[in-house]
């Protein structure tokens, strides 16, 4: 009975509780909801991925000239994360990205751990036309990707 009656004013106690405001930040406010919504907005899509695509793509070139392997690796790792992520966000681009996760970025990675100029170069070129395919298959089809030859990083 005593078990029962203090298991009875725990549950009173919580529930005289006067509801919780939603804690705000400086200029995240609102809601729970309307926090959320801005904080996803605020994260972006697939756009703000593709930003970042696009410069370590180009490192990642540079990178492959001048053989600085570790580099290269550094760069298409963070790569496919931000793919990883990006798609994370929009899950709709997910199946379109199959080739591009599975077969572009596994083979360019051989050849940098191989430290293999050559291949390098055939599986760069691999990873761009998969790129486009994407874009393709997107409806991005007028984002074609160049190979960055005159891109000038300030990395050696
Ligand atoms: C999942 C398929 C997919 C893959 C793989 C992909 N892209 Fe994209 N890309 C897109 C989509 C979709 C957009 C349009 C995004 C948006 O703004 O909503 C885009 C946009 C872009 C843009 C324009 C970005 C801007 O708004 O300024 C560039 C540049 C780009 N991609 C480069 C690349 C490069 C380089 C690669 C390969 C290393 C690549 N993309 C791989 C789907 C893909």
């Amino acid at each position: 009975m005593k078990k029962v009656l203090t298991i009875t004013g725990i549950i009173l106690l919580f529930a005289c509780q006067p509801p919780q405001e939603p804690a705000q930040g400086e200029w995240i406010v609102g809601t729970e909801e309307e926090k959320l919504e801005q904080i996803e907005e605020h994260f972006q899509g697939f756009g703000k991925a593709m930003w970042e695509v696009s410069y370590r793509y180009k490192e990642l070139y540079t990178a492959g000239k001048n053989q600085n392997w570790e580099y290269a690796e550094h760069h298409i790792e963070e790569l496919e994360e931000a793919i990883e992520l990006g798609l994370e966000r929009r899950p709709k681009h997910a199946k379109a990205a199959e080739h591009f996760l599975n077969v572009a970025i596994p083979d360019l990675e051989k050849a940098i751990q191989e430290r293999d100029s050559i291949l390098f170069f055939e599986n760069y070129e691999q990873m761009r036309v998969s790129c486009n395919a994407c874009h393709q298959m997107r409806d991005h089809g007028f984002i074609q990707v160049k190979t960055p030859e005159f891109y000038q990083s300030i990395v050696e």
